[in-house]
């Protein structure tokens, strides 16, 4: 969770599958976005992530592509794990055609 004062504005978690990681759940407070704290929230769970196991790949299901692409996220290519397509067909509400399998490829600074 991302605190500004006392009040919470953002959050997010890390899923650890086992072979790789999920950062799912991001969202920022309707008043407190495009202020730069839903990238560092990212790049927060990234570092996380990095921590806890460098060598699992981190993926991220979305249908805001540009978002995490900002932070370094570019779309996944065939071989990632079946249960990020899974998702993306049946546990999103939107149209899967909308819905992007991402794959972290930046550095962290
Ligand atoms: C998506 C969300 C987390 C972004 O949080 P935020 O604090 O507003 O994002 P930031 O200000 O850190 O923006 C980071 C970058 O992403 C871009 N961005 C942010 N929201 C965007 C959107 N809806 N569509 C496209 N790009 C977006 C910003 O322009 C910025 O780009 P830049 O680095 O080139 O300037 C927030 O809008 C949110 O909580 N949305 C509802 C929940 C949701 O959709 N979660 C899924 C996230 S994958």
């Amino acid at each position: 969770m991302a605190r500004v004062e006392d009040k919470v504005v953002a959050f997010g978690r890390i899923i650890d599958h086992g072979e790789f990681h999920e950062i799912a759940s991001l969202g920022v407070d309707y008043y407190h976005r495009k202020k730069g704290i839903g990238k560092k929230m990212l790049f927060f769970l990234i570092q996380k992530a990095k921590r806890i196991d460098a060598r699992k790949p981190i993926y991220g299901v979305t249908h805001l592509p540009e978002f995490i692409s900002s932070c370094g996220f570019v779309h996944a290519e065939d071989g990632y794990p079946d249960y990020l397509d899974y998702k993306r067909k049946h546990a999103c509400r939107l149209d899967e055609s909308k819905i992007s399998i991402m794959e972290w490829k930046g550095i962290l600074g």
